[in-house]
């Protein structure tokens, strides 16, 4: 891994064993991108496709050189302006009134290892001999306006990260209308734009579309990364499969507002940008005052979807999640939630923990319903005060005994909303996020707190941790369960409005990060509505994720699939609940259930109390085989086989990093008369070696599981799984 400079051409390279990213200091002084993609030995030589070109009506941006036309240049943090009518990486509006702006080159540092980020997540490095970093400085005279472009290659994952920092040295205002995090021109190829799509109960859905001349672009406005789209992005070729062809993945280390999008333009050049949503966004820097935007991962493979996803999980499992859970095997939970909803006191719980602990599991969570006079959904958010007519003793008392039985004890909270039905909203009206003399629109009954006020972050910081303090808690699911509306703050000056979400968003950055660094043994696990909220910024803070709050078995093959495209399994919790199903009424075997909850951070979401002894017993041996093989599920490499998108068979696999251990499921949808044979061909053994498959006891070689595959049995009904477990010999 290094980061050269060519002084003589101006050429920054940067490699490791794998890629190399160049950028080129222009003519004009400003910022152009020669290359990103498999690793290339000389760097300089790619300087001779930057030519000049006279092309009809167009500008150019040098008096002298009428080829030299920005439009038809690749750029690496584009303005507008200056004969590029391409959408620009960034916006300012002086004083003026005046849009346009020229950062040009000013100078650079070339440095080991990666910054921290002022109040933002980020990858991180350990060592410093783990990434190296380059700042470019630009500048802008007029505007007396110095901009960053930050760039970390890393040494052991073909990965580069890019984030911006803006800085007014100048003493008249700016406004910032757009500050995305990176901006990539790419030559002319047919590429075609991947996304994770959805909506509540049904996330992250991939989609493909191929890109024309013009803009294809997904968002969020929801004021949080929202259920309908992950901040993700790849640019993939026609025939990129999941194991051939090349894959640019481009993933936002934030959890609010953002925008990813390819422009395709008429010389067929594509722009990929990705950041903060300019949408409702604008940002006053007064004299002397900086701005940082949120960190982008850009990801390549030339080996598919796959081996991208493979590098995210690595990354994102190794350098973006902390604590020291990072490295731990994650516990087997129950939750009550779908058991009992608000219909529960400490005697219902005790029982079920009790009947938990029969069956091994490990971690018994108490979801909503604990506080104020919460029965329903209708009251009460914000009054984190036990209702100790619900659970006498409080929950000292239930994490007491729960610990008694064997079970560790977690907690369910939703600190960042208000209910108007709450001591809190009473005492302060003003605290809800609302447009001072509008209506504010509700959703599940409740609104949102305004954390980008302190006094706000600092209650959420009192009450979570006074709970925290109170009782042997060691599990906290944060959940947030509503869109943001009247995007309004009671405490914002007027022009300072459209920094609402953003500042929404580093507050609760400031509060994640006091509470998880003040609770260190605590596991923390975000939750919005189910995945409302799955991005890299919440796994900063918290491991895993409530991936979905739709448990059926069959459609979160499809949640957890596309999850998996960026997102490691042991971020992904996932739960075998009862059956009918209580979101499609699906009923499906207790086994099928666990087949697929157990390719994720398993956990069962029942009233364990009605299971009858069979299904009991049939939990007990599921709970003890998952213990067996988690950490291959939570820490092996994953492999995506067959795909729910695209046939009523499913197949998936985890490999151990040293190839010693396998585990792969095969699901089939619906079931035939009479079918047609099925076959699974596994991916990343060793096929030098010979596994023993720990059911039937059968030896196979790697290269035969690899090459000639596993046949499937004839599976007579809908709904139906096969797990298979090896061991090399
Ligand atoms: C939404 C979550 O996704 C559910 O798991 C549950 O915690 C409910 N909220 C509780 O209100």
């Amino acid at each position: 891994m290094s980061i050269e400079f060519f002084e003589d051409s101006g050429i920054f390279h940067l490699q490791n064993d794998e890629i190399s990213y160049v950028i080129k200091i222009l003519k004009n002084d400003q910022l152009g991108h020669l290359y990103w993609g498999k690793k290339i030995k000389n760097a300089e030589r790619l300087d001779r496709y930057q030519i000049s070109q006279l092309r009809p009506y167009e500008a150019y941006a040098v008096k002298d050189d009428t080829g030299f036309i920005l439009e038809n240049i690749a750029r690496e943090y584009p303005s507008f302006g200056q004969s590029d009518f391409r959408e620009p990486a960034y916006q300012i509006e002086a004083e003026s009134g005046s849009i346009i702006s020229d950062l040009k080159y000013k100078e650079h540092k070339i440095y080991k290892g990666k910054k921290e980020l002022e109040g933002l997540p980020a990858v991180y490095v350990e060592q410093k001999e783990e990434a190296e970093s380059l700042d470019i400085i630009l500048y802008d005279e007029v505007l007396d306006l110095e901009v960053t472009l930050t760039y970390t290659i890393f040494r052991d994952y073909p990965i580069i990260t890019r984030s911006v920092h803006f800085k007014n040295q100048g003493n008249k205002e700016i406004n910032l209308k757009r500050a995305l995090s990176m901006s990539i021109d790419f030559e002319n190829k047919d590429f075609e734009l991947l996304q994770l799509s959805g909506a509540w109960g049904r996330e992250r859905d991939v989609l493909r579309r191929p890109l024309e001349q013009g803009i294809t672009k997904i968002d969020s406005k929801r004021g949080g990364s929202s259920h309908q789209q992950n901040p993700f992005a790849a640019l993939v070729e026609p025939d990129t499969d999941e194991y051939t062809g090349e894959a640019y993945g481009f993933s936002l280390v934030y959890s609010a507002n953002f925008i990813a999008q390819a422009e395709r333009n008429h010389y067929g050049k594509t722009r990929m940008s990705m950041g903060i949503n300019p949408f409702n966004f604008n940002w006053l820097l007064e004299s002397g005052q900086s701005f940082q935007t949120p960190e982008v991962v850009m990801n390549y493979s030339d080996q598919g979807l796959n081996k991208m996803s493979q590098n995210f999980h690595q990354l994102y499992r190794n350098r973006l999640v902390q604590g020291k859970h990072r490295d731990q095997e994650r516990p087997v939970l129950i939750n009550n939630w779908e058991g009992t909803y608000f219909d529960f006191n400490t005697d219902k719980i005790l029982e079920m923990a009790a009947a938990a602990s029969k069956v091994d599991l490990e971690l018994f969570v108490l979801d909503d319903g604990w506080f104020g006079k919460r029965n329903d959904d209708t009251s009460s958010l914000g009054d984190w005060y036990v209702n100790e007519e619900k659970l006498p003793g409080g929950l000292e008392y239930l994490a007491e005994e729960i610990n008694k039985l064997g079970l560790d004890f977690g907690l369910w909270f939703e600190p960042e909303m208000i209910s108007p039905d709450s001591d809190l909203y009473r005492e302060h009206p003003e605290w809800a996020i609302q447009v001072e003399n509008r209506e504010s629109t509700l959703s599940r009954q409740q609104l949102i707190l305004d954390l980008s006020r302190r006094d706000v972050q600092d209650y959420i910081i009192e009450r979570v941790s006074a709970i925290l303090k109170k009782a042997n808690i060691s599990y906290v699911k944060w959940d947030m369960n509503r869109p943001m509306t009247e995007y309004g703050s009671l405490e914002l000056e007027s022009k300072r409005q459209r920094e609402l979400n953003h500042r929404y968003i580093l507050g609760l950055y400031r509060v994640l990060e006091e509470i998880t660094s003040k609770f260190p043994d605590v596991l923390f696990e975000s939750c919005a509505g189910g995945g409302g909220r799955f991005d890299p910024g919440m796994l900063y803070y918290m491991p895993q994720t409530w991936t979905s709050d739709d448990t059926d078995a069959v459609e979160r093959l499809k949640i957890q699939y596309g999850t998996s495209m960026v997102y490691p399994a042991s971020s992904m919790g996932a739960h075998v609940s009862a059956v009918p199903n209580h979101q499609v009424e699906r009923s499906t075997s207790l086994k099928m259930r666990y087949d697929v909850a157990s390719f994720g951070n398993l956990g069962y979401e029942l009233d364990i109390t009605e299971l009858n002894e069979e299904e009991i017993e049939a939990v007990k041996s599921q709970v003890n085989n998952y213990k067996e093989v988690r950490s291959l599920v939570q820490f092996g490499d994953f492999y995506r086989l067959k795909s729910p998108f695209e046939s009523n068979f499913i197949a998936w696999s985890y490999v151990s990093q040293d190839k010693e251990e396998v585990l792969a499921g095969f699901y089939q949808v619906l079931a035939a008369p009479n079918p047609k044979e099925e076959k699974v061909k596994l991916k990343g053994l060793d096929p030098d070696a010979d596994y023993k498959e720990v059911n039937s006891g059968e030896i196979y070689g790697g290269d035969e599981l690899m090459n000639y595959g596993i046949k499937v049995p004839y599976l007579k009904k809908d709904f139906s799984s096969r797990v298979w477990r090896f061991k090399a010999v």
